[in-house]
Formats: structure tokens, sequence, C-alpha cells
């Protein structure tokens, strides 16, 4: 895992380049490690109609689920306003991307890293951002 946060926070900083994200100049990257080591990475695309835009957390999850990985350990985001070269802030996930995080991941385990440059992030577990979360387990 500490070998893997370097190529996790590097390939969110190099997904944030992807952004589509003209409204709000906001700009995000995610990359998504899963079980079998394997990194999805997503970013955020927006839209000229803005509902149907999508966070990069849950484009990264959306590619991760379509290429076959159910199980992940880690996430981590770096997002902040396009002029900046490096997010100023840490980007917290929003709580939409928060549930579907906790779709596929143990809310114990799963780590979120929020990422300003390769050596500044801070580190969360997913029960921390949603306690008492509604999971497939609830059912
Ligand atoms: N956004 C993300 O992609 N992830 C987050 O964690 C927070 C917000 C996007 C959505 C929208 O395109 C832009 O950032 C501003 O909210």
């Amino acid at each position: 895992m500490e070998k893997c946060k370097k190529e996790l926070i590097e390939t969110a900083l190099a997904a944030r380049k992807n952004a589509y994200a003209p409204y709000s100049r906001f700009c995000v990257g995610a990359a998504l490690l899963a079980e079998d080591g394997r990194i999805f990475s997503g970013c955020n695309v927006e839209n000229a109609a803005y509902s149907p835009g999508n966070c990069a957390e849950r484009t990264a999850f959306f590619c991760a689920v379509n290429e076959g990985a159910r199980a992940f350990r880690a996430i981590a985001i770096a997002g902040g306003a396009k002029d900046e070269t490096t997010p100023s802030r840490f980007c917290p996930p929003c709580g939409v991307c928060r549930q579907v995080m906790a779709e596929f991941c143990d809310p114990s385990e799963f780590r979120i890293l929020l990422v300003k440059n390769k050596d500044e992030y801070r580190e969360y577990r997913l029960e921390e951002l949603l306690p008492l979360s509604f999971g497939p387990e609830s059912l």
C-alpha cells in the first residue's frame, strides 16, 4: 500500500489535467486502487445542461467496474481551480461519491487520500467520511 500511494497520487494529479470543466473551472482527478493492484483513473466531466455532469471519483469507479474490478483498497483525489498547477486546498469527495464508495468498499478498510501535491496529502478511512453508511449489507 505504501509503495502504491506515490503512484496513486501522481495518477490523480495527472488525471486532473483531463478534466472537462468549462462551467465550474474546478478540475478534479482521481486514481482508484483495486484489490488486484490495477489503478483506474478518472476526471470530472461537466455538461452544458449541468446535471448530467460526473465527478472524477465516480468516473474512476465506473471505469473500474466496467473492466471487471469489484474490490478496492484506496482512492486518491486531487481537485482545485483550473488555473492552479496543483490544488491549493484538499478536495473532499461529495456525498454521492461517498455512497458509491460504500457500495464497493469496506468502510473500515478503504482509504481516501486527499491530495494537494506529491508531498502533501491527508488520509482518511471511508467510515470517517461516511459514518453509519447504508451499504449492501444494510438490505
Ligand atoms: N467534483 C468532483 O469531480 N469531485 C469532487 O469530489 C467534488 C466535485 C466536480 C464536480 C464538478 O464538475 C466540479 O467538481 C465542481 O463541483
